[in-house]
């Protein structure tokens, strides 16, 4: 996603923008010596511990970590995605965004996302002029207004009425044909791919029309519809067709990534605490109109992994709702493991079942918000689910049952994230089986390791020297002496001064843009916020006597190396000659 964008460009364009304007413009800042601050956008709180960096270029948050570049920023506080960000403050500053391969760039997009638009457009403007269509909204409730924000509309009977609406030229019609609104019959004659439809349109995450889903009307009673699903006397009324039809896959619409109703969602909150995830349209609809703006549905298919990561980003709560059937029972479950891998600390997932027979938008027809609410108070965390679940069928008090549980455990624990959370859910597993979950003691590892180092070592340093004035890599010229030396960090430090050196006056944001989406970001990001004088001189000064450190430094691990082995095993000549080279030039030191 990212890759499409080349790199030159993100540098180019955080050059191009000031963070503290593209934030002051949503928060509030008050300065405060030389950086900005307030109360943190991102969590509750009473006094300011969000700061804004101009001279790094980054926004951090000491109260609840939130931290970035003012891509990252906006990404965060109007909840888009990379791409949609970069292009976002490419517009402010006027820059048009490259992109690399792959996908056409979006601007020649703009053809298909019009006649989408204008589809829509003509559905709702059908909508009044179809007795049944408004019949059939009365029959579900839908009030003005819902039917207004989900833009609801109607595609008429006959073959041709979009077609003739919309296709007036060749290219509109090769358009009409992408957008996949029409389809074409075996010698080739187009029509319409929805006909006698109730349609909803589908948002992408900037509120564009990219898809639309449409569902027959014919049976006069909803609620009797399920039961009698595909009796012949309504196909024979309402033609054929599944009940609800969505758009194709095409360049815009990937069903797989997108949610209905997560723009109304995101338009109902200035900050969003939980989402709802539903099975279908009308569930989502009902729920909206009935006090609960936070109902979102994947559109015909299960949660992918996409969508959990669409799903987090947007909420730190998702709520996942299913029939307790056999078949809920079992996309439960497959939505529990697209999540999994999501599940950074922070972020709760929680599954509610609905009584036999009833979905969303039937209860909460029935129960109100208030009763629906008290539903979503009683939802299952993951872990309890989890453990239930997988432990429905064993008998936990055999030892055998046990050790059963802990085998099928142990690979879905295994991807978790990192974090508190993986670390309690071993813990459960323990106290629930009595086995210890052999990768509890492994995963612990990484994490006690940067406390361990959290003494900053020297090459850490020299990165925090780097990060705070990022010009100072003019000061070190390749080769690097301490290229040789074979400690973590190294590697990274030289890559930061290549980048550096490569572009003159990159800021600290910038820079650490680079890493954004590499297991270095959080450890970079931390060196980033160390302060130095504001002093250039004597930052450089320390630069260069760290660099000279690090160099001696090289030289005695591996002198040291080469004197270890001459006494075990012996050197070869080449061996000794370095080793003299080495000795002589401590000694020139
Ligand atoms: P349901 O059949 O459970 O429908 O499908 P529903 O949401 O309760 O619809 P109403 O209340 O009868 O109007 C759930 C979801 O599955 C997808 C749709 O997204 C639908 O909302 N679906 C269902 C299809 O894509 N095609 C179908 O033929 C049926
Ligand atoms: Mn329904």
């Amino acid at each position: 996603m990212r890759g499409r964008i080349p790199d030159s460009f993100i540098d180019d364009l955080l050059a191009r923008v000031d963070i503290v304007d593209v934030i002051e413009r949503r928060v509030p800042l008050k300065k405060a010596g030389r950086e900005w601050t307030a109360r943190c956008p991102f969590h509750d709180e009473r006094s300011p511990s969000f700061y804004v960096s101009p001279v790094k270029q980054f926004f951090h948050c000491f109260g609840c970590g939130a931290h970035g570049s003012a891509i990252k920023f906006l990404m965060d506080y109007e909840r888009l995605e990379f791409l949609d960000a970069v292009e976002e403050l490419a517009q402010t500053v006027g820059l048009k965004v490259p992109h690399d391969g792959g996908e056409r760039p979006r601007e020649d997009r703009t053809d298909l996302y019009g006649i989408l638009e204008a589809a829509a457009a003509w559905f709702q403007r059908e909508l009044p002029n179809s007795a049944a269509a408004q019949a059939y909204c009365q029959k579900r409730g839908l009030d003005a207004d819902t039917v207004q924000r989900f833009r609801i509309g109607w595609a008429p009977a006959g073959w041709d009425g979009l077609l003739r609406a919309l296709g007036t030229t060749p290219e509109r019609l090769a358009l009409l044909d992408q957008a996949g609104l029409v389809t074409s019959g075996e010698r080739g004659k187009r029509y319409d791919r929805f006909r006698e439809r109730l349609m909803f349109p589908i948002l992408d995450r900037r509120g564009r029309v990219i898809a639309f889903g449409g569902r027959i009307i014919a049976s006069a009673d909803p609620a009797r519809e399920g039961q009698e699903a595909g009796a012949p006397a309504r196909a024979a009324q309402q033609g054929d067709g599944p009940k609800y039809l969505n758009s194709p896959e095409t360049p815009l619409f990937h069903k797989g990534r997108e949610l209905f109703a997560l723009w109304q969602v995101k338009q109902a909150h200035a900050r969003l605490a939980r989402l709802l995830v539903v099975e279908g349209y009308m569930d989502v609809i009902a729920l909206h109109q009935h006090g609960l703006p936070i109902a979102v549905a994947t559109l015909g298919t299960s949660t992918s992994a996409d969508h959990a990561e669409l799903l987090f980003r947007a909420a730190p709560d998702v709520y996942f709702c299913f029939d307790g059937d056999k078949a809920g029972r079992a996309a439960a479950w497959r939505a529990l493991e697209s999540v999994l891998p999501r599940l950074r600390d922070g972020r709760q997932a929680l599954f509610l079942f609905l009584p036999e027979g009833e979905d969303p938008d039937s209860l909460v027809r029935k129960e109100g918000q208030a009763g629906f609410e008290e539903r979503l108070a009683k939802a299952m965390p993951l872990s309890e689910y989890f453990f239930e679940e997988l432990g429905h069928d064993v008998n936990l008090a055999s030892l055998d049952g046990r050790a059963r549980l802990a085998e099928r455990a142990r690979p879905l624990l295994a991807k978790l994230p990192d974090g508190a959370f993986r670390d309690l859910m071993r813990q459960e597993l323990t106290r629930r089986t009595g086995v210890q979950s052999a990768a509890g003691v492994n995963a612990a590892a990484p994490r006690t390791l940067p406390r361990a180092v959290a003494k900053r070592s020297l090459v850490r340093g020299v990165i925090a020297l780097l990060l705070a004035q990022p010009g100072l890599a003019e000061q070190a010229t390749p080769p690097y002496p301490f290229a040789a030396l074979n400690q973590p960090g190294v590697d990274l430090l030289i890559e930061l001064l290549e980048l550096a050196r490569a572009r003159p006056g990159i800021s600290t944001a910038s820079l650490l843009e680079h890493f954004a989406e590499r297991p270095e970001a959080a450890a970079l990001h931390k060196l980033a916020l160390v302060e130095f004088p504001a002093d250039s001189d004597k930052l450089r000064e320390e630069f260069a006597d760290a660099l000279i450190q690090l160099a001696r430094q090289t030289v005695a691990v591996r002198i040291s190396e080469l004197t270890g082995r001459q006494a075990e095993s012996g050197l070869s000549d080449a061996e000794k000659a370095e080793l003299r080279e080495l000795l002589a030039t401590k000694g020139r030191r």
